[in-house]
């Protein structure tokens, strides 16, 4: 039972948790997605459902990524599970976790042999932050045996049929971290590159959230649009900026608009006070990109 000292836990058979219920496979069926399909990539992404292609989906913070993935997993009827590498998932956490409860020997099966097994979408959010060991367990599922074999319970665990696989990388955010094996790479039959909306695309997403709202007080919020296209556009190139606006600061920006705050303030707390984390400099800086893009041509925004 004891091996060099080192418990193994699967001389004690232990109980395995994580079969899942239907009542909780229905809890993972996204519902209700407000997403704006602007690219037409629902239809591309299904396409790759159908064609039993893993899907890597590439682009900044912000822009309908995860939205996306849930919509699918809502039109196909599947259970979505999902993990976020940049919190530091470690290689239990998602293949699975032994632990001791009243004297018993248990093993609580982790995300990814719980997708498998309800064929279900399994959602690798930020994969190029994942651990080495990490990887060399996803590159293990991804083949094209559609197995994971968890050495604590001596069990291989198959994929139901549909099991599919959908991840994300977030190049900006990725700056200084791991750029993702190649073979990883080359296990994701397509890959869609998504960059920020364009303007019309993102006045369109702004109105299916705020409705006529945005039409309405359109000067200001083209004008909080052009300023978060400057900020991605210092970034993108280095410019001493290090954080670029998304869609979600911008929706934060229409909503204190909504309710009643003064635009210039509204900007201020929704678009430039977070620049003071890395400096007052920064934050003036942004300051007076903002009272330049105010104070020009009319002067509706104020
Ligand atoms: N196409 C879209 N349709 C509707 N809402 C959108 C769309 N794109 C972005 N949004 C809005 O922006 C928010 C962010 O979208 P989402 O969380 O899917 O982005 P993401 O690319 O997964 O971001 P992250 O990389 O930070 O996880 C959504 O909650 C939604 O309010
Ligand atoms: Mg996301």
């Amino acid at each position: 039972m004891v091996n060099s000292g080192k418990i193994r836990w699967i001389d004690y058979a232990p109980e395995i948790i994580g079969l899942e219920s239907e009542d909780e496979i229905q809890e993972k069926m996204p519902r209700d997605t407000q997403y704006l399909d602007h690219s037409d990539l629902l239809s591309i992404l299904k396409k790759a459902y159908s064609s039993h292609l893993y899907a890597l989906l590439i682009g900044p913070k912000g822009t309908g990524k995860t939205l996306l993935v849930q919509k699918v997993a809502e039109e196909l009827k599947m259970p979505m599970y999902s993990m976020n590498f940049s919190v530091g998932i470690r290689e239990e956490m998602f293949i699975g976790t032994p632990w001791l409860e009243d004297n018993k020997m248990m093993y609580r099966l982790g995300v990814v042999p719980r997708s498998m097994l309800n064929g279900g979408i399994l959602y690798l959010d930020e994969i190029n932050s994942a651990d080495p060991d990490v990887l060399v367990r996803l590159n293990e599922v991804l083949d094209d045996r559609r197995q994971l074999y968890i050495p604590d319970i001596g069990r291989t665990i198959k994929a139901k049929d549909g099991w599919w696989v959908v991840a994300t990388i977030n190049p900006l955010s990725s700056r200084g971290t791991k750029v993702l094996p190649e073979q990883i790479l080359s296990r994701f039959g397509i890959k869609i590159a998504i960059d920020y909306p364009s303007e019309s695309e993102e006045i369109a997403i702004l109105e299916f959230h705020y409705g006529d709202f945005i039409r309405e007080h359109i000067s200001e919020i083209k004008k909080a649009i052009t300023l978060a296209n400057i900020l991605r556009k210092m970034v993108r190139e280095n410019e001493e900026i290090i954080y670029a606006p998304s869609i979600r600061e911008l929706m934060a920006f229409a909503a204190l608009l909504k309710a009643g705050v003064e635009s210039r303030l509204a900007l201020e707390i929704a678009l430039e006070n977070v620049y003071t984390i890395w400096g007052i400099e920064e934050k003036r800086k942004v300051g007076e990109l903002i009272d330049s893009l105010w104070n020009r041509g009319d002067n509706n925004g104020r």
